[in-house]
C-alpha cells in the first residue's frame, strides 16, 4: 500500500549535515546548520548547563511525572521575564500567557494553529466581517527567511505571503525601496529588490499577521536599526497588523540579552498584542533538548487566561505535554543570579567568538585580493553570513573544497574556527575567480 510513496528531498538545512556526514574527506567543514562549535570544531555544552544538570541529578525529590499541558510553571514565568524584561507592564498586569513548547519550531507551530483557529476580528459591519474573513489568517514572512517558516505556518493552517526584506545589491535591509526602481519593479521586483519592507507592510491587508525576527535575522544577518524598528512598529500598529516574533537568537546578536530583546519590548510597551516564540537551542546550547516557549501578550488578564485555555487544546492532541528535563535546566539557571551571570558570560563568549570569525574571514579575503566588497561579513550579525555566493558557487565549494553550506550561500559563522578560516577563504576566492 505504500509502493506509490515517492522519496522526499532532504531538508535544505538539516540535509546539509546528512551530506556532510557521508563525506570521508579529512578537510570537510560543515557550515550548514546553525549550531555553535568551539575553536576545536566541537559542539559545546555550557559549563552552567552542566552545573544545572548536576543540581537536578542530585535532587532526589525530582520525579519524572508528566508536566501540565502548558509545561513547567517556573520555566514559563522566567522565559516571559527574559524576553519582555523583569519590569514589563504586560507581565505585571498578567496580560501574558506563556506555554512551554518544543523549541522555536514547536512554539511557532502552536502559535500558528492557535491563530488559524482563533484569530479574527469582527468589527460590527457585515462588510468588515467578509473582508476580514477573506484576508485574515494570512501571515507575511520576510523574503528571504528561515526555510522552515513557510512550512510551519502552512501546516499550522495559515496562508503565507512574503514581504521584502533583503536587498542583494547592498547586502543590507531593503527598508524603503526607491522611487526610481519602484517603477522597474512593475516588471521584476525581486531582481531590483526595490519595493521596500515598508511598502509591502503598508499594502498588507489590515489585520494580517507579520512574522518578525526579533534579532539576528536568519539567513541574512541583517536587522533593522532601532529607529527602523520604531517605524515598523508605528506602521504595523496603525494598520492593525499583528506581530509574531521569532526569537531564536536572544544574546547571540549583540552578546546582550536585553539589547537583543529591544524589538519585542518596543511592541509590548505600546500596550498592543503580539506573539513571541522563544528558543533556547542557540543561546543555552540546548539544541537537542527542544526547549522553547510561546508567549501571547493580550489586552487584559481575562483574555490571557482564556487564550491559555485554548492553547491547551492545541497542545494536548499535538504532543500532549512537553518534556521536563530541558526546561528544568533553563529554570535552574534563570532563577539563580550567580548561574544567570555565569550564563551571560558564556553566551557573550560565544557571540564574541563568532564576531572574531567574521573579522578573520574578512581579513583573509582581503589578503587574497578576492574580488568584491566583503564588508557585509563584518556588518551582518548573529550566527550567519549571507555571503552572496550563488548556488553554483556553493556546489563548486562543496565538490572541490568539501565545504558544506546551504544553497542560498548562507554560512554558519559559528561553525568556523581560526584553523578553518584559510580553507574557507581559499574556497570562496576560487569560487568567485574561476
Ligand atoms: C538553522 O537555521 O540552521 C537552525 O535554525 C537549525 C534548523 O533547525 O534549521
Amino acid at each position: 500500500v505504500f509502493a506509490h510513496v515517492v522519496r522526499a528531498p532532504e531538508d535544505p538545512i538539516l540535509g546539509v549535515t546528512v551530506a556532510y556526514n557521508k563525506d570521508p574527506s579529512p578537510i570537510k567543514l560543515n557550515l550548514g546548520v546553525g549550531a555553535y562549535r568551539t575553536e576545536e570544531g566541537k559542539p559545546l555544552v555550557l559549563n552552567v548547563v552542566r552545573k544545572a544538570e548536576q543540581i537536578l541529578v542530585n535532587d532526589s525529590s525530582r520525579v519524572k511525572e508528566y508536566l501540565p499541558i502548558v509545561g513547567l510553571a517556573d520555566f514559563n514565568k522566567l522565559s516571559a521575564k527574559l524576553i519582555f524584561g523583569a519590569d514589563s507592564p504586560a507581565i505585571q498586569e498578567n496580560r501574558v500567557t506563556t506555554v512551554q513548547c518544543l523549541s522555536g519550531t514547536g512554539s511557532l507551530r502552536v502559535g500558528a494553529e492557535f491563530l488559524a483557529k482563533h484569530y479574527h476580528q469582527v468589527n460590527g459591519s457585515f462588510i468588515f466581517f467578509i473582508l476580514f474573513f477573506l484576508f485574515l489568517r494570512t501571515i507575511y514572512i520576510p523574503q528571504p527567511t528561515w526555510g522552515n517558516h513557510p512550512k510551519i505556518f502552512t501546516i499550522g493552517g495559515l496562508s503565507v505571503k512574503t514581504y521584502s526584506y533583503y536587498d542583494p545589491a547592498t547586502r543590507g535591509l531593503n527598508f524603503q525601496g526607491s522611487m526610481y526602481i519602484c517603477f522597474l519593479s512593475c516588471y521584476d521586483d525581486f531582481f531590483f529588490g526595490v519595493i521596500g519592507l515598508l511598502d509591502d507592510l503598508s499594502s498588507a491587508p489590515s489585520g494580517a499577521i507579520v512574522l518578525l525576527h526579533a534579532c539576528a535575522h536568519n539567513p541574512t544577518g541583517v536587522d533593522p536599526t532601532l529607529e527602523q524598528w520604531e517605524q515598523i512598529r508605528k506602521l504595523m500598529r496603525s494598520k492593525g497588523l499583528l506581530p509574531f516574533f521569532d526569537s531564536a537568537y536572544q544574546g547571540f546578536a549583540s552578546g546582550s540579552l536585553d539589547a537583543d530583546a529591544q524589538s519585542v519590548r518596543m511592541f509590548v510597551a505600546d500596550g498592543g498584542e503580539c506573539l513571541v516564540a522563544q528558543s533556547y537551542a542557540k543561546n543555552m546550547g540546548l539544541y537537542g533538548e527542544r526547549v522553547g516557549a510561546l508567549s501571547i501578550v493580550c489586552k487584559n488578564a481575562d483574555v490571557a487566561s482564556r487564550v491559555e485555555s485554548q492553547l491547551k487544546l492545541v497542545i494536548r492532541p499535538m504532543f500532549s505535554n512537553p518534556p521536563i528535563h530541558g526546561p528544568s535546566i533553563v529554570a535552574t539557571i534563570l532563577k539563580d543570579s550567580n548561574m544567570y551571570n555565569e550564563w551571560t558570560i558564556e553566551l557573550k563568549a560565544m557571540a564574541d567568538r563568532i564576531i572574531s570569525m567574521r573579522h578573520k574571514l574578512f581579513e583573509a579575503l582581503r589578503a587574497r585580493g578576492t574580488p568584491g566588497d566583503w564588508s557585509h561579513i563584518i556588518k551582518q550579525i548573529g550566527m550567519f553570513t549571507f555571503t552572496g555566493l550563488n548556488s553554483e558557487q556553493v556546489v563548486f565549494m562543496t565538490k572541490e573544497y568539501h565545504i558544506y553550506m546551504t544553497s542560498d550561500g548562507r554560512i554558519s559563522m559559528a561553525g568556523l574556527s581560526t584553523k578553518t578560516v584559510p580553507h574557507l577563504a581559499d574556497a570562496i576566492h576560487a569560487a568567485v575567480t574561476r
